[in-house]
């Protein structure tokens, strides 16, 4: 396609909170207006073909990889990004802190993705087996091979959201001190 042949179109949509708007190319992906158009770099390029997960975002409050989902698909949409996780004030959402305190962050790379599934998975408000949140956050990859950190991360904070004693091997780690 030539530069003339380009379409571009108008996308409106609220982005953590905020309407924003801007002009994309039609083929453009979401990945690419969120970390272009909005600097939200949080939204990682790892593969680019809806394997790795590390572009995840919530559209409507489902997870997505925003590196298969048209910029313009997100007309009217509400996507939050991992910088919307954070408090008016730059305080960390307890699914950040736990990714923390658990160690579940090594390079990083994946951890925003991971982290907004956890959000997804948490807001259902059900109190998933180990085998059940495996499965659930199986779209995506830590290179760092870091998964049983953040299994533990999203396993201590849905224990505590909903109020329950925090199993042994959990509880352990609430007084260890931050690495
Ligand atoms: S970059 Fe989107 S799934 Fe890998
Ligand atoms: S922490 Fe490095 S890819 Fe997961």
């Amino acid at each position: 396609m030539t530069e003339e042949n380009r379409q571009f179109k108008q996308v409106t949509c609220t982005i953590n909170g905020k309407k924003r708007s801007t002009v994309v190319d039609v083929r453009a992906s979401l990945t690419d207006m969120l970390r272009n158009d909005y600097r939200l770099t949080s939204v990682k390029k790892g593969c680019e073909v809806g394997e790795c997960g590390a572009c995840t975002v919530l559209i409507d409050g489902e997870a997505f990889d925003s590196c298969i989902y048209l910029a313009i698909w997100a007309e009217g949409k509400n996507i939050v990004t991992l910088e919307g996780l954070d408090g008016p004030n730059g305080e960390l959402s307890d699914i950040q802190q736990a990714f923390i305190s658990e160690n579940a962050i090594q390079c990083g790379f994946c951890s925003p993705g991971f982290i907004l599934s956890a959000k997804e998975i948490l807001e259902t408000g059900v109190l998933y087996t180990d085998d059940e949140l495996r499965k659930l956050l199986s779209g995506h990859l830590c290179r760092c091979t870091g998964y049983e950190n953040i299994l533990r991360a999203v396993k201590k904070t849905m224990y505590k959201r909903l109020g329950k004693e925090l199993p042994p091997e959990l509880a352990e780690s609430e007084t260890r001190p931050i690495s």
